[in-house]
């Protein structure tokens, strides 16, 4: 989704913006700009990737030492250089970047026209500026008219606004991402932490509602609910910008799956007392629903199945989107576990609204911390994963199955056996990021590079693998990849089996003899059958070894796959990071 950077102090602004806007790239754009004041408004933008709008305008050429800057992601207005952020006021003297959607923005925009405003694009951003400008008009100046404006703003925001006549810059925030960099030379607010990691460690996360004033050497805040000014407190991040930088990676996504030989170990170091007050907030919950989008939704569903077999525990899974279907389900004693890599999908918080409205209690598994998940639960674990900055959900999926697998062995009161296998899997996640093992699986990305369906089935934990295998296929690849139960198949999906379609099958030794057996139903019909298991077999037209780890197997099983996605993207000539149509954190409903 958009992302936003901002900054005021004493440094040259522009490489800041440009720099900050490179790291917020990995969010999903379309288009892209940046506003610097200097005796008066400097605004570079267009659409394209953030280098080609630096090719064609050069965006590091404007001196001044404050701005802010946007990349967008359409929805309403199309892709053109008008709609691009910033937009500004009829005189051009405010200059406003937003992430998320005002919902009453065609009522203020009718109002605005009727009062003489002119628009130059289409997007509900443009009527910020008006708004702010429009109420200034009336003698208020411009940190009032911002606040008076924000709370005509139906639906959600994050915002950076600027008057050309004021040295600071306005941020607010109401169910869009946005935080504070605090540094000695100056202040920043971007959508993320990593826009501004490289200058300040030092951060404030603010509220929704929250209006920040910020200037060379001062930050205010505000609290639009409260109405009256609030302090927030002053928090450091122990990220590493290295974290955030590709190295010697080719691209991210590579980086993050072979960051997993640490990223798994550090989702299972948590602090014991917040662990077991999670755990007996499950025992004591009368209903318990894992809620999650996407990849962390396949995480909640492997968990699911060790909960059944491990703690004899029936869960609810539910898709975060689905959630408020539910609702009629909860009551006080229920508890809602949320999980997220990011903390802001918007389906995600709705679910968690929801569960609130019904007094449950939510707790939840977040890798941002400070996030508005971290922020609106009870409590919270984090994934300890580090950014994810490919738009693929990799390392934070495998940090959410071990981390949900700890605490089913804490559940069961074997907390120390479940760490130990846990630590276990460093040698094997070590060998199946190894050079080796990602040369065997490029041939056979090589295989089926042009194919245009494969079929992936699995049983048990193994089917919410072959779930999790077909999104990370098909997101990055293109190819059209769809998961079976093993035994769904014959029940009208064999239909479309032909000579040399591809089936990947993943194998356990729990559940070798039915999924084989389905895998042979495939094989007779001419499937060409990729096993993803411990031993190999005479159906496999090709074979990938990993080792048989039981409970631990969807870690394990789903890192050749993982590779096998980012294979298939670099020999087809796309970007494995930046997949078309997706976003990181999708903070639209
Ligand atoms: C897939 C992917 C998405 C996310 C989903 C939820 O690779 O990244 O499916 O898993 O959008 O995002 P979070 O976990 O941030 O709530």
């Amino acid at each position: 989704m958009c992302g936003i950077i901002g900054y005021i102090g004493s440094k040259n602004v522009a490489p800041l913006l440009f720099n900050g806007l490179k790291r917020l790239e990995y969010r999903g754009y379309d288009s892209a700009g940046v506003v610097v004041s200097q005796d008066g408004f400097h605004i570079k933008k267009d659409i394209g990737k953030v280098d080609e709008i630096n090719q064609k305008l050069n965006l590091l050429d404007i001196s001044g030492t404050s701005g802010i800057a946007h990349t967008r992601w359409a929805t309403h207005g199309g892709v053109t250089k008008d709609n691009a952020h910033p937009h500004m006021d009829c005189e051009e003297k405010i200059t406003v970047v937003h992430n998320g959607i005002i919902e009453n923005y065609q009522e203020l925009k009718r109002n605005l026209v009727t009062a003489g405003h002119r628009f130059k694009g289409q997007t509900d951003t443009e009527v910020i500026p008006h708004l702010i400008e429009e109420i200034m008009k009336r003698g208020r100046n411009f940190s009032d008219s911002t606040t008076a404006a924000l709370k005509s703003l139906e639906g959600s925001y994050a915002i950076l606004a600027m008057n050309k006549n004021e040295r600071k810059i306005i941020a607010a925030r109401k169910g869009s991402p946005l935080v504070l960099g605090v540094s000695d030379t100056g202040h920043f607010a971007a959508s993320d932490i990593p826009a501004f990691l490289e200058h300040t460690k030092t951060i404030v996360y603010m509220n929704d509602y929250d209006v920040a004033e910020l200037t060379d050497n001062s930050f205010r805040v505000f609290n639009l609910l409260e109405n009256r000014e609030v302090q927030r407190k002053i928090d450091s991040v122990d990220w590493d910008i290295k974290q955030a930088e590709r190295g010697d990676f080719q691209h991210f996504m590579l980086k993050e799956i072979s960051e997993q030989v640490e990223t798994i170990q550090k989702a299972i170091q948590q602090d014991k007392k917040i662990l077991d007050d999670v755990i007996q907030s499950i025992r004591n919950a009368h209903g318990v629903f894992l809620v999650g989008s996407g990849t962390s939704y396949h995480a909640c569903l492997e968990a699911s199945y060790v909960l059944s077999k491990v703690n004899r525990m029936h869960v609810n899974v539910v898709l975060a989107s689905e959630f408020p279907n539910y609702e009629h389900f909860l009551t006080s004693k229920s508890l809602v576990i949320a999980v997220s890599q990011s903390g802001e999908t918007a389906d995600v918080l709705e679910a968690v609204k929801s569960a609130k409205t019904k007094g449950s209690k939510v707790i939840s598994l977040v890798n941002v911390i400070g996030s508005s998940l971290t922020r609106t639960s009870d409590a919270f674990l984090s994934l300890n994963a580090g950014p994810e900055i490919c738009v693929l959900a990799t390392k934070s999926y495998t940090s959410q199955v071990a981390l949900l697998s700890l605490m089913s062995y804490a559940l069961s009161g074997k907390y120390d056996e479940g760490k130990k296998k846990l630590t276990y899997l460093w040698n094997e996640v070590y060998h199946l990021t190894s050079l080796s093992v990602r040369e065997k699986i490029k041939e056979l990305a090589e295989k089926l590079q042009d194919k245009d369906h494969l079929f992936l089935i699995g049983r048990g934990l193994q089917y919410a693998t072959a779930l999790e295998a077909a999104l990370k296929i098909k997101e990055v690849s293109y190819i059209h990849a769809e998961a079976f139960a093993g035994g769904e198949l014959k029940h009208g999906t064999m239909a479309l089996i032909e000579k040399g379609t591809p089936c990947i099958v993943f194998v356990s030794e729990e559940n070798e003899k039915e999924i084989l057996s389905n895998a042979i139903e495939v094989k007779s019909r001419g499937g060409y059958i990729i096993g993803i298991s411990p031993k190999n077999n005479e159906i496999f037209d090709f074979w990938i070894k990993v080792p048989e780890v039981h409970n631990e197997n969807p870690i394990v099983q789903i890192i050749p796959i993982q590779i096998l996605a980012y294979q298939l993207a670099v020999l087809k000539g796309l970007d494995p990071d930046r997949p078309r149509n997706l976003a990181k954190s999708v903070t639209v409903k």
